[in-house]
């Protein structure tokens, strides 16, 4: 098969080089939009991660080109128009659970790195300044977590947290009866959000998740409070969350995904001026840790990637079923 990756970085051709295959791999650094869509001409099938454009439009191009498979490198896929892609007869798969404790992992470390203040700690040793004034935390054990989605990812997240000695509390719209039984307790998603010192994201972005966080539902929550996502941006409303940082609502947030991260991440814009002045507020407060999607960037996560968008390649090849097939 041949087959085009978009927005591809080295550390994917790097995962993708180290299998053995039969197929032709071309490989693009440009995301893949409307404007970039002929690239996949003369090609089978294209491989796309999460920032990659997958609306009617593209779509529509890609099966004009004759593509008729989309192989995502990820497990969201809430930027794929899925009724588009039944329409044009394009079938979509996922990695749904690539090394779901890399994510964790990385949403405990914004946890540690936010309460024990580790950000400023760095900045300042390498200044000299050994002083420990404003550099007060607080202690993770007993403390309440609240998880939102107790799916792959959020399951290894209550774990962690577990681990740590906290009480767990959690949403999901399916309990997890193995999490129950480690002590997890289950509530309202009122509730979660009313009795956590700190709340992690880890529902999917879907129409009813969209801005769950916003200024209603922060309203409900502790004063305080620390908010995690490393799920998808557009969870939080960016503005509400904002105006509850200066207001001290919010204590402390840590994110891994923005809701206009397609403009910034992934990319190198040291020497460019930022548009987006809501992403430049939010650098601004010292009790705000921002990471540019990096929560799955582990070399054993890479190579699961690259494993399972092989055996998704074979498995349509062959006329497999799977249930890394979304449509
Ligand atoms: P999953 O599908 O295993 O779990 C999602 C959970 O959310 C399920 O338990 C489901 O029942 C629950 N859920 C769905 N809709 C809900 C709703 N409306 N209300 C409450 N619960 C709801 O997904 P997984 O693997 O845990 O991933 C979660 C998300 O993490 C992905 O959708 C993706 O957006 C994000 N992700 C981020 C990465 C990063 O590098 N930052 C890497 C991989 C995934």
């Amino acid at each position: 098969m041949k087959i085009a990756v978009f927005s591809s970085k080295k550390y994917d051709v790097d995962s993708f080089n180290k299998l053995e295959h039969n197929h032709t791999i071309h490989y693009f650094e440009t995301t893949l939009s409307e404007s970039t869509v002929a690239l996949a001409a003369k090609h089978d099938a294209i491989c796309a991660f999460v920032n990659d454009h997958l609306n009617d439009d593209v779509l529509q191009r890609l099966n004009e080109l004759n593509i008729k498979a989309v192989f995502l490198r990820c497990a969201g896929f809430n930027n794929a128009d899925i009724t588009a892609a039944e329409k044009y007869g394009i079938a979509i798969y996922r990695v749904p659970a690539y090394s779901p404790e890399a994510v964790a992992e990385h949403a405990m470390a914004l946890v540690l790195c936010l309460s024990r203040k580790i950000h400023k700690a760095y900045n300042r040793i390498r200044d000299n300044n050994f002083s420990l004034e404003r550099l007060t935390g607080f202690t993770l054990n007993g403390k309440i977590i609240g998880v939102v989605g107790t799916g792959n990812i959020g399951k290894c997240f209550c774990r962690i947290a577990l681990g740590f000695g906290c009480r767990v509390i959690a949403y999901d719209v399916r309990e997890d009866e193995e999490l129950v039984k480690m002590g997890v307790e289950y509530h309202s998603l009122d509730k979660v959000l009313e009795h956590s010192h700190i709340i992690s994201l880890h529902v999917p972005l879907f129409p009813e998740t969209h801005h769950m966080i916003r200024k209603e539902s922060i309203k409900k929550m502790r004063d305080g409070v620390m908010i995690i996502n490393t799920s998808r941006g557009a969870l939080i409303k960016t503005r509400d969350v904002i105006k509850a940082l200066k207001s001290g609502k919010i204590g402390y947030l840590g994110i891994d995904v923005y809701e206009q991260e397609e403009n910034l991440f992934f990319e190198d814009l040291s020497e460019k001026i930022i548009q987006d002045d809501l992403v430049s507020r939010l650098m601004t407060f010292p009790n705000v840790l921002i990471t540019s999607h990096q929560a799955f960037l582990t070399s054993e996560a890479l190579q699961e990637i690259a494993e399972v968008t092989l055996q998704n390649v074979e498995d349509h090849l062959n006329g497999v079923s799977t249930k890394n097939r979304i449509i």
